[in-house]
């Protein structure tokens, strides 16, 4: 069994590559492992330092996550600032981490790039605070798209660091977890590339079904098949890996045939695909409404979140300064 460890982002609401992505992986992981999942709001001060309205987008998220299946009985599920001891082991570790190897890291480059006038220190600092999430509970796998490489990267630096400094084999290096096969890549309706928040072109969880039908009529095709048995162009692939997830498989091989035959109507395609997908969505959007004005059970979640990871972190923590030689008088 493997400890995992995965950061939520407090920002943004789930869409559907995030659906058939890591969140349906961690549906399932969540009863095969010791997993730890929490919405990362700390860090969404890097670079939201004052929010308008933080408790509603963590509460969204949370209410998102709980509607998609995640189970704060199996998992154990918390908010990062309600474990207080993350932020006493990112102190301790900021003491070696170096300011050079932070200021090369490609995702601290970027924000510099996009956000001169907002380079605070806790955007330097953002891959110390996320090691200290991960190794805070001895974390083995970490799952992890191709963004978040080089932080898990610095974090088994961080760690092995640690491990040379104090002359202690304490923290372990966590590795990636590949979901391998399972990881449903999930295109966006733009013709090209896949869903993706900041790309514009996704189909959210709680979307309301007039404006799934909007985006999906106005999804990208082309200007039909040109010969039979061709191989479908991008934008129309697309479409049928949509499809492959919210259709019904027989509904699906008609329209490939059709497709194959040439006598596909895109526009009948897409009527099918966006009932299918509001069919989908529908049953999340009313979970995550009940869920959201259910004070009383969040309150709940987070509370029993917040002990669980208490307890492993605090432990760590204890370790932690004594190692490094903290001692009471
Ligand atoms: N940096 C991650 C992201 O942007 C979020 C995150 C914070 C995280 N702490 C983490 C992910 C710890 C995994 C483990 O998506």
């Amino acid at each position: 069994m493997e400890t995992v460890v995965s950061g939520i982002r407090s920002t943004g609401n789930l869409h559907l590559g995030n659906y058939f992505g890591a969140l349906k992986n961690f549906v399932k992981m969540q009863h095969e492992h010791n997993c730890f999942f929490f919405i990362a709001d700390y860090h969404s001060l890097t670079t939201h330092p004052t929010p308008g309205n933080l408790h509603e987008s963590v509460k969204q998220v949370l209410a998102e996550y709980l509607a998609s299946g995640l189970d704060p009985e199996a998992a154990t599920l918390y908010l990062q600032s309600d474990v207080r001891e993350i932020s006493e082991l990112y102190l301790l570790l900021n003491m070696n981490a170096y300011v050079g190897e932070l200021e090369r890291t490609t995702s601290f480059k970027d924000k510099v790039r996009k956000n001169p006038e907002n380079v605070n220190a806790g955007l330097l600092t953002y891959p110390v605070l996320m090691a200290a999430d991960i190794i805070i509970h001895h974390a083995t796998k970490v799952p992890v798209g191709k963004d978040q490489e080089q932080n898990l990267e610095m974090t088994r630096k961080f760690a092995r660091r640690f491990n040379t400094m104090y002359k202690r084999e304490y923290f372990r290096e966590p590795q990636p977890f590949n979901f391998g096969e399972a990881l449903v890549k999930i295109p966006g309706l733009d013709g090209t590339g896949k869903m993706g928040k900041s790309e514009g072109n996704g189909i959210y969880l709680s979307e309301d079904p007039k404006s799934i039908r909007k985006k999906v009529m106005r999804a990208v095709t082309d200007s039909g098949p040109q010969e039979s048995n061709q191989t479908p162009t991008e934008p129309i692939q697309n479409l049928f890996t949509l499809m492959d997830v919210v259709t019904d498989p027989k509904i699906v091989e008609q329209y490939k045939l059709a497709y194959a035959d040439c006598s596909i109507r895109y526009g009948d395609m897409k009527k099918q695909l966006a009932e299918d997908i509001i069919n989908f969505t529908t049953p999340f959007r009313e979970r995550i409404e009940s869920i959201r004005s259910d004070d009383a059970y969040l309150r709940k979640v987070v509370k029993i979140g917040a002990e669980k990871a208490t307890i492993s972190a605090a432990k760590t923590v204890k370790e932690v300064r004594e190692i490094i030689g903290f001692k009471p008088f």
